[in-house]
């Protein structure tokens, strides 16, 4: 891939995977899409083909609202499950609780979060059991939903049956299962599945398909598997601001990479450069990832003159401080080059501090 032709690797960063510009399927998209007047509001043909475009993906007869950005969809899509006094289960490390600045409580009208510890940055069946059966009174939140997020916020994926566990105990206790895909492509390029088996046939109800990290200028796409769930969603997203008059513009992009695969290829080609760069790290080094590198994400215990040394030499990146490393993000035009200079800045600042 020469998405990166004509720029300068100098100019990449590992802060996050949206540092990155749009990717050129999008753009083009992007571009088609600004001819003429269309209807506003989601009633454009752009709009309408992107959404059955993503039903043949999904393979399933799904309902698709965009929004501007993660928080939204996953604060929208969360309060359409939940009343006020319920409780939404969710990982200690998941952005709806560690980022998102209280936006699924608000726009549910006070839903509790219930944060819980689970390796690798995954829930699993025992501490979703353990929360629901903690207690049963009224003075408690009742917990209604589970909230994952795929890839993980540490760089792990979920694998389909570790989905269906989930899902089955949740089904088991009356709770409806939402996903974060903020990294769902890369997700599904690490795991080399069917977005399907990824999403409703492992017992997702509402999944927020990120756009923005797969090289789209802005957006996510919201999407309800049980479509019993999207009942009046329109009306949410316009009264948190969050319908798009020109909508075209939000949609269209979509096209640009679901098409022919782009999206896929993308996302396969950031996690082969978290791959390179954890390889190179673990050879050149023996700075061992924290976690397995199964999407776009490499976090590392780096010494403190190395990290000191890497940020003098301009890198961005950022301390996760809640996992316990540097977090270095690839995206989808991250360059071999790239990685290999991070690599020879590493192993050098090693060398002069050793
Ligand atoms: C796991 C996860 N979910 C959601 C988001 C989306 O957040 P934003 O509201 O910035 O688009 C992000 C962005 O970093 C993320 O990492």
């Amino acid at each position: 891939m020469n998405a990166n032709q004509g720029r300068s690797p100098a100019m990449q960063h590992f802060a996050s995977d949206n540092y990155a510009g749009i990717c050129p399927e999008a753009l083009a998209a992007l571009l088609a899409a600004n001819d003429g007047h269309v209807r506003s509001y989601g009633d454009d043909e752009w709009t309408l083909r992107v959404a059955d475009r993503l039903r043949e993906l999904f393979e399933t007869d799904c309902d698709v609202y965009f929004v501007f950005n993660g928080t939204a969809a996953n604060s929208l899509a969360l309060a359409a499950l939940c009343q006020p006094y319920h409780s939404v289960i969710c990982h200690q490390l998941a952005h709806v609780d560690t980022d998102e600045c209280g936006a699924p409580q608000f726009f549910s009208n006070g839903a509790t979060l219930l944060a819980v510890a689970g390796e690798q940055g995954k829930l699993t069946p025992e501490a979703i059991v353990e929360v629901v059966t903690r207690r049963s009174d009224i003075h408690y939140p009742k917990p209604k939903v589970v909230t994952l997020t795929q890839a993980t916020e540490v760089g792990t994926v979920y694998r389909p049956d570790e989905l269906r566990a989930i899902a089955d105990t949740a089904r088991a206790h009356g709770l409806r299962v939402h996903m974060d895909g903020a990294r769902f492509a890369n997700a599904v390029a690490g795991l080399g599945l069917s977005p399907a088996e990824v999403s409703w046939r492992a017992g997702v109800d509402v999944l927020c398909f990120g756009g923005t990290k797969m090289g789209l200028p802005v957006g996510e796409a919201v999407v309800f598997f049980d479509r019993k769930l999207s009942d009046d969603f329109s009306y949410r997203c316009k009264q948190a601001g969050q319908l798009a008059s020109k909508m075209r513009f939000l949609s269209a992009p979509w096209l640009g990479i679901l098409e022919n695969g782009a999206w896929l290829r993308h996302a396969a080609h950031a996690n082969a450069m978290a791959r390179r760069l954890a390889a190179g790290l673990a050879e050149g080094t023996g700075l061992p990832a924290l976690f397995p590198v199964q999407a776009n994400g490499v976090f590392v215990r780096l010494p403190g003159r190395i990290e000191a040394g890497l940020r003098a030499r301009g890198w961005l990146f950022y301390n996760f401080i809640a996992a316990g490393g540097a977090r270095f993000m690839c995206g989808w035009d991250t360059a071999p080059e790239t990685v290999d200079r991070l690599l020879a800045d590493i192993r050098e600042l090693a060398a002069e501090s050793a």
